[in-house]
């Protein structure tokens, strides 16, 4: 048995988990989401979410993991017993069939950085849908997927001090103040008051009561937040006693809206200046690897620059969610089997490349991905305030305790993942499967 790695610092804790969670659902899925119609009354559901239900959640993660400093595949059976090694496996698979198609996109992401430095980008819309085909199909694909594989079993491999808070150590605050500058830039674009009104200030009542609007908003807190997975039970494995769950969960979860919003701030500026507004709701991507690439494209090339900047930092996003993906069934296959971390990182890297050929391969197949497997993290989600909630609210309460956690915060937290997170992640769950299904046959 190997000694458990730590974190060198809580703060290294926090960044690693933010830099889980802040990915390419924020600087892409965000946007789409909010221009699918919700806008404003996205954007509150949303925060809603995230604050009523998904916060008591991420802390139970959290508490999970320190508590039994397990894996994520253990952790629910060494909490609670025989009868929750469902839950392992749920995270087990989730991982994997996120990271193979999250790789794809990653790769997507990998040549549009490549074609702003050295190639060029597309100025007008006929030459936006060939750019698109070029990048997402075809073998650049494989490309592009492979090197974002090596890239994060590389980190990984290197362990979690020497790889994964090595890298968000330096990439988070770095991402933080880039995108910063980006979206004060993007105010000084001719259309941005009107980017903002009409999608991320859109107020239209009705879409609070739109089930797609809702699922949206669900979804978009899971996957952006990395919950339901179990991340956070791996990440939380490597703590000490004494952080503050709630305070750093509540970290976690501010940097990452705060990143959702300033992507948006981006993103809906440079639709509006160039004339895109019907890209960027037409398809989950049409936002980042069409609208963007010809907005900035737009700006000459000081613009191809700028776009290098953006897709290298989505690149360094995705990255730090990757690995955080790729550390669920490289613990597990440590713990459960006893491997070296060389060798269960470089196993469930190739398990993942051939999960992810299909998605490589079809758009379709990737779309349809993205769908299920969101509704897997919802699943997920439920089943840990259960579990939490129901099953260990004790346990729950005394790790809180016993890091000093204040009285109040925990009467609340408990409270909520018993009463409230549970039957609003059910409704969450049942609104999305159904208007999941609609979607197929319509
Ligand atoms: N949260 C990451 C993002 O927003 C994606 C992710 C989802 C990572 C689920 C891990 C688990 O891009």
């Amino acid at each position: 048995m190997q000694t458990r790695e730590k974190w060198r610092s809580g703060l290294g804790f926090v960044l690693a988990a933010a830099g889980s969670a802040v990915g390419l659902g924020n600087l892409w899925g965000f946007a789409y989401r909010s221009s699918q119609g919700g806008g404003l009354a996205f954007l509150l559901l949303y925060i809603l979410v995230v604050l009523v239900v998904c916060l008591p959640v991420l802390v139970g993660e959290m508490v999970l993991g320190r508590s039994t400093a397990s894996s994520p595949f253990l952790a629910p059976v060494q909490a609670a017993g025989e009868s929750w090694k469902p839950l392992g496996w749920l995270f087990a698979i989730s991982s994997c069939g996120i990271l193979s198609f999250y790789a794809v996109i990653m790769g997507w992401t990998a040549d549009t950085f490549f074609h702003s430095l050295f190639i060029g980008l597309p100025v007008d819309m006929v030459e936006a849908s060939d750019f698109f085909g070029r990048i997402s199909s075809g073998n650049s694909v494989f490309v592009g997927q492979i090197i974002s594989l090596v890239l994060t079993g590389s980190v990984v491999a290197a362990g979690v001090r020497g790889g994964i808070e090595r890298l968000t150590r330096w990439a988070m605050p770095l991402l933080f103040v880039l995108l910063l500058i980006l979206a004060i830039w993007a105010t000084t674009l001719s259309g941005s008051w009107e980017g903002y009104t009409s999608f991320l200030f859109k107020w239209d009542p009705s879409q609070l009561l739109d089930k797609t609007t809702i699922r949206n908003a669900f979804t978009q807190a899971f996957f952006s937040l990395s919950l339901g997975i179990g991340i956070m039970v791996a990440y939380s494995s490597y703590l000490d006693k004494n952080n503050k769950l709630p305070k750093e969960a509540l970290g976690v979860a501010s940097f990452d809206t705060g990143v959702g919003l300033l992507a948006g701030m981006i993103t809906f500026p440079i639709v509006m200046s160039f004339g895109l507004k019907d890209v960027i709701s037409e398809s989950t991507v049409g936002a980042l690897f069409i609208a963007l690439p010809t907005g900035f494209a737009n700006l000459g090339l000081i613009g191809r620059l700028l776009a290098a900047v953006f897709f290298g930092l989505a690149f360094l996003a995705a990255i730090t969610s990757s690995i955080s993906l790729l550390e669920v069934p490289v613990s597990s296959m440590i713990d459960r089997l006893g491997w070296t971390r060389r060798k269960a990182v470089w196993i469930s890297t190739f398990f993942v490349f051939l999960l992810g050929v299909p998605s490589a391969i079809s758009l379709n197949f990737l779309g349809n991905m993205d769908a299920v497997f969101n509704v897997f993290l919802i699943l997920g989600g439920f089943l840990i305030s259960i579990l939490m909630g129901w099953f260990i609210p004790s346990k729950y309460d005394q790790d809180l305790a016993s890091s000093n956690s204040d009285q109040g915060v925990r009467r609340y937290l408990k409270f909520m993942i018993r009463w409230v997170s549970p039957p609003v992640i059910a409704f969450g769950l049942i609104v999305s499967v159904i208007d999941l299904v609609q979607g197929w046959f319509a």
